[in-house]
């Protein structure tokens, strides 16, 4: 797993020394508060975490999600990954405060999960033969580029497993899916 993404992207951002005055930056930052705290009630997970804003900033899905393309689990991405970049940014604001304090408790975000499938579905689902066939995140997740926290944007059945399997000429076996 790489996290060289993350590591470009604070490159690219590290304030160089005394670029912006100090009580300026200051300044900034509080108005940055009161406009962060108006949009943040929408949210059911426990840190008003936007893909929409951090997808904006250049980090692309592989960078968090980073087993999508070498494993069946695309996994969440773990606290001590927010901290690479939280560590430095935002640490005045609120909702970055929350996920420092997780850190420092070695705790990782008890985030909700969205999708899903029932135990007794006996469902098996594996992300990197789809990453590799180049089906796009988006056909199973829809849009994510403009969702803040996750919502479940498209439902999973057999029968849209079955469909594009059917079009793409991948199995149809039932042991394929099930155990
Ligand atoms: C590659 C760097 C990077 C990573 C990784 C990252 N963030 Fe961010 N995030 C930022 C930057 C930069 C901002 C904007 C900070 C600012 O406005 O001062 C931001 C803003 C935020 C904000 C909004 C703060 C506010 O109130 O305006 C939240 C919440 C947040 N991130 C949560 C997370 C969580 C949770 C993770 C881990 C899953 C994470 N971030 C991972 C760079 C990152
Ligand atoms: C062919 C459909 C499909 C594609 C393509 C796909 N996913 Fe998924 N994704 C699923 C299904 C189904 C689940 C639920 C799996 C389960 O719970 O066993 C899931 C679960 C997830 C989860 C929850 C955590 C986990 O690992 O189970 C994340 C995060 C995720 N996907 C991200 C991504 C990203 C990022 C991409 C693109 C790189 C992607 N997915 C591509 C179908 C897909
Ligand atoms: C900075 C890290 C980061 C990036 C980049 C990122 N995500 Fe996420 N993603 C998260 C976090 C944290 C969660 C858990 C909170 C939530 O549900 O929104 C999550 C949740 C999800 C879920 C819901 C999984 C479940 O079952 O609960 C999906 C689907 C998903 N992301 C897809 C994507 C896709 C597609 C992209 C690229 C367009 C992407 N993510 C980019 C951090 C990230
Ligand atoms: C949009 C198209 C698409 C959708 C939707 C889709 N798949 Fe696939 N699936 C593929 C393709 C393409 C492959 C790769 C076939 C290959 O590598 O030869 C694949 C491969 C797989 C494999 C690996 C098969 C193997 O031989 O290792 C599993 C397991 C799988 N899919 C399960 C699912 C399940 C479960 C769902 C529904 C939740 C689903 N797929 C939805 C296109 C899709
Ligand atoms: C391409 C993937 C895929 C293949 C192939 C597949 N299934 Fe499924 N099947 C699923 C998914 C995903 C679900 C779960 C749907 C849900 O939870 O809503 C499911 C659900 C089911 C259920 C309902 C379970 C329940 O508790 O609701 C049965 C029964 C079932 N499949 C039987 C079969 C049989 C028999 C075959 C072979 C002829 C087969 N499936 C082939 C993906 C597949």
């Amino acid at each position: 797993m790489s996290d060289s993404g993350v590591y470009k992207f604070i490159r690219g951002r590290l304030p160089r020394p005394c670029a912006i005055h100090a009580s300026a930056a200051r300044a900034l930052a509080f108005l940055l508060v009161l406009t962060g705290a108006l949009s943040l009630s929408a949210a059911d997970q426990p840190i008003a975490y936007s893909h929409k804003k951090h997808i904006a900033m250049g980090l692309q899905c592989i960078d968090c999600h980073s087993m999508a393309d070498i494993g069946p689990a695309a996994t969440i991405p773990s606290v001590a990954k927010c901290m690479l970049c939280h560590a430095t940014f935002g640490t005045d604001k609120p909702e970055v405060k929350k996920i420092a304090e997780y850190a420092a408790k070695g705790r990782e975000i008890p985030w909700q999960r969205v999708y899903g499938f029932e135990k007794q579905a006996l469902v098996k689902f594996n992300h990197a033969p789809h990453v590799r066939a180049k089906v796009e995140c988006a056909t199973c997740h829809g849009d994510m580029t403009q969702a803040d926290t996750a919502q479940k944007l498209v439902n999973h059945n057999m029968g849209t497993c079955l469909t594009c399997h059917r079009q793409k000429g991948a199995s149809q076996d039932c042991a394929t899916c099930h155990y």
